[in-house]
């Protein structure tokens, strides 16, 4: 065992209320007057790139829909792999994830684009890796050492991180009214809350679900807006942890194919960040005896989000959300694989940091 844990991704996960309260702490604080941008000393910009793999990847998008929906910044996303023949328009913020900064795909990728008129900020765990020396500034992520392969709380880290920066840049560049600003750096304070209630609540009602699912060939993963993010981070998780298929998709684009998948007992999970639409997409499959996990607000089959924090007006203001979500999505993935007698700390065919192209 690990410090009384089993494994390391146990560990790892339950740390995550601490290590988003440590950057909520070390960074709430810069956020509303602008200084945590402004102190990064970087030229305007007038549009993003965000890059990335895996993982790290799915964090840029979190803090891209942040940036598009909170201040109309236009984000572009990036797979590191396929970026080389991007174009870059000047005045271009790239924002590179990555938790260990050694990834070959994005230094690549790094090294070939044109970033003479853009300005490279580095998201990473590592403060003293490559990409941090690459880049123009760097914003830390201070998860800690993360041991699994898997990626747990070093999301976590990246997006809030990533988030409180957002909001500082769209406060020091005018593109978000102080009020908004003062929702959202509010909300960014109570994930380390949320956080903790996602854990506890996951541990209760998901063992009876795996238990139900063990012997399932496939997983089906919908949301909306970053739901479509954590969506596709579940299914990650899944997928490298119990070795199943697994997909995601915007729970809109269900009827224009993959509702052809769910059949009798397919598992279907469902990130419900409170847009009404998605009732649809439940109805759909429930017709076709698809197994609905409902990861959403109370009455939800895994009622997670948005516990704890005031009802009401907030609800419309969480538009990068929600973050809490993906505590679920990680244990049900570790669950599961556990389960199948998978190593959770090592998958198969994975490494930590992957340093060939
Ligand atoms: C998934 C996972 C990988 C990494 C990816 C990028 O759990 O760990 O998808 O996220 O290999 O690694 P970094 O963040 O080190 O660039």
């Amino acid at each position: 065992g690990v410090d009384g844990h089993p494994d390391f991704m146990s560990k790892e996960i339950a740390e995550q209320p601490d290590v988003a309260a440590r950057i909520v702490d070390r960074l709430a604080p810069h956020v509303l007057d602008g200084s945590l941008w402004a102190d990064l000393a970087l030229p305007r910009f007038d549009r993003v790139t965000v890059i990335g793999c895996g993982t790290s990847l799915n964090a840029g998008r979190m803090i891209g829909g942040a940036l598009s929906s909170l201040g109309r910044v236009p984000v572009r996303t990036l797979v590191a792999s396929e970026a080389a023949d991007a174009v870059m328009e000047p005045r271009t913020l790239v924002l590179a994830l990555s938790q260990s900064g050694e990834t070959a795909d994005l230094l690549n990728a790094i090294e070939r684009l044109d970033l003479s008129r853009s300005s490279l900020v580095a998201i990473t765990n590592n403060e003293h890796s490559t990409l941090a020396r690459q880049a123009d500034s760097v914003l830390t992520c201070d998860a800690g050492p993360e041991i699994g392969v898997a990626a747990t709380k070093t999301f976590v880290a990246q997006v809030i991180t990533g988030v409180a920066a957002a909001l500082s840049a769209l406060v020091a560049s005018e593109r978000m009214l102080r009020s908004d600003a003062v929702r959202h750096s509010d909300e960014l304070r109570l994930m380390p809350e949320l956080l903790a209630h996602a854990i506890a609540v996951s541990h209760e009602v998901l063992p009876s679900i795996v238990a139900g699912v063990l012997d399932e060939p496939g997983f089906l993963f919908l949301g909306q807006g970053t739901g479509v993010v954590l969506a596709a981070e579940g299914a990650l998780k899944l997928k490298e942890l119990s070795y199943r298929w697994a997909e995601h998709q915007p729970a809109g684009e269900l009827k224009h194919g993959p509702l052809a998948l769910v059949d009798r007992g397919t598992p279907v999970l469902v990130i419900d960040s409170g847009d009404p639409r998605i009732d649809r997409s439940i109805a759909e499959v429930d017709a076709r005896g698809g197994r609905i996990v409902r990861i959403g607000g109370p009455g939800s089959t895994v009622p997670v989000v948005g516990l704890g924090r005031p009802a009401g007006p907030m609800a419309g203001a969480r538009r990068w959300g929600p973050l809490e979500a993906v505590v679920p999505l990680q244990i049900f993935a570790r669950d599961l694989a556990l389960a199948l007698g998978r190593d959770v700390d090592k998958p198969r065919n994975l490494a930590k940091s992957v340093t060939v192209e």
